[in-house]
């Protein structure tokens, strides 16, 4: 069957490859769960893994089949398998558990082991294919009434773990009733991390570089009721002194300059959320006395989240089905740029460096 690969540490290797058909019963004691591969979302890791910035091969393979957001339906279950069956539309997580305590608890998000194993990013193979197999465990049952959105899925997991973090790591104020958020950003994460925000009734400003005006990532915030601001217009002083300062900030520029940059306009008590894989290697200069002080006396919590797990998949797909209904038809305004098949694989990297470009998706089959 095909497959889009590349030859990790080697930029621009991205090529259609013939891998074999997996099968249920590659994974032991009845657990298996192969699922037909609908859809496969593209995001900056993807373009940094291809820039050789970023992501290994598994062991014994000089190629890594990349892909890491996933959407499909089930084909066939191993006899020990419940929760999904045949026909199910299902989504599927990114991240294998290590032998660290957290992975031994479901939360492989939080290994503490310096390897980590992600599928389509590190060290095994991803979901760029036409069939893929997985324990049970991993595979996340998904509403066939959204399928629409089902490419989402993945994203939208790293978005409710970043907000369930930054609120779980809150409760060492004891009462924390955030007013205000920032998303900076307005890529998919920003987007979805927008809604989620807004869902939970925050007042909420997207701020990204590209100016307002024809801007669908403006529109998009604006019809999930945040405001859209632009950094060609404000600078974050400007947005701090007019809408007042965030007691949360998502972090989701890809830019690691702009992540410090936030560190000085944080709300007392706030808490600033990075969630950009930043694999380059630029370097910045910041204001540190100023930001050590400001930090120390306010009380600040700064907070780096990757990944999520099984519980995060769920959020976030319960999450995109409250969003769909509160806001109609204006998630799936964030699907605007579908490849069709595999065989137009030299399309998907000049399509992700585009910024206006919002979400890069092939349709694999139909389903
Ligand atoms: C993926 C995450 C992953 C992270 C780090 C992101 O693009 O969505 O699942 O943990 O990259 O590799
Ligand atoms: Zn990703």
């Amino acid at each position: 069957m095909k497959a889009i690969a590349v030859h990790p540490g080697k930029a621009h290797t991205m090529h259609l490859r013939d891998i074999e058909k997996p099968s249920v019963s590659d994974i032991p004691n009845g657990r298996g769960v192969l699922v037909k591969v609908l859809q496969v979302g593209v995001d900056a890791t993807d373009m940094e893994i291809n820039e050789a910035l970023y992501g290994a091969a598994p062991a014994g393979d000089d190629y890594l089949v990349i892909g890491h957001e996933v959407f499909g339906i089930v084909e066939e279950v191993g006899s020990s398998v419940t929760h999904v069956q045949p026909g199910d539309y299902v989504a599927c997580t990114v991240r294998r558990p290590g032998k660290s305590i957290y992975d031994r608890i479901g939360r492989s998000d939080i290994t503490s082991e310096e390897t980590y194993f992600e599928r389509g990013i590190n060290l095994l193979h991803g979901f760029m294919t036409e069939y893929f197999v997985d324990d049970a465990e991993f595979i996340v049952k998904y509403p066939g009434a959204l399928k629409n959105l089902g490419v989402l899925a993945e994203p939208a997991s790293v978005c409710a773990k970043a907000i369930e973090q930054a609120y779980a790591a809150q409760q060492r104020l004891q009462v924390w009733e955030p007013k205000k958020a920032w998303v900076m950003g307005a890529g998919q994460i920003g987007l979805l991390a927008t809604m989620m925000l807004k869902l939970r009734r925050l007042d909420v400003c997207t701020i990204a570089r590209s100016p307002a005006e024809g801007n669908l990532k403006a529109e998009i915030a604006e019809s999930f009721g945040a405001q859209y601001v632009s950094t060609k217009d404000q600078s974050l002083h400007d947005v701090a002194r007019e809408h007042g300062r965030p007691d949360l900030i998502i972090e989701a520029t890809g830019n690691s300059m702009i992540a410090f940059q936030c560190m000085n306009v944080l709300n007392l008590n706030g808490a600033l959320v990075l969630t950009s894989v930043t694999g380059g290697s630029r370097s910045t200069e910041i204001e540190s006395d100023k930001i050590n002080l400001e930090w120390v006396l306010g009380n600040k919590l700064l907070l780096g989240s990757v990944n999520g797990n099984f519980r995060h998949f769920q959020a976030g797909i319960a999450d995109l089905a409250l969003g769909a209904s509160m806001y109609p038809g204006v998630i799936e305004r964030i699907l605007t740029h579908p490849v069709d098949g595999m065989d137009q694989h030299e399309k998907l990297l000049p399509l992700l460096s585009d910024s206006s470009v919002l979400k890069v998706f092939v349709n694999i089959a139909k389903g």
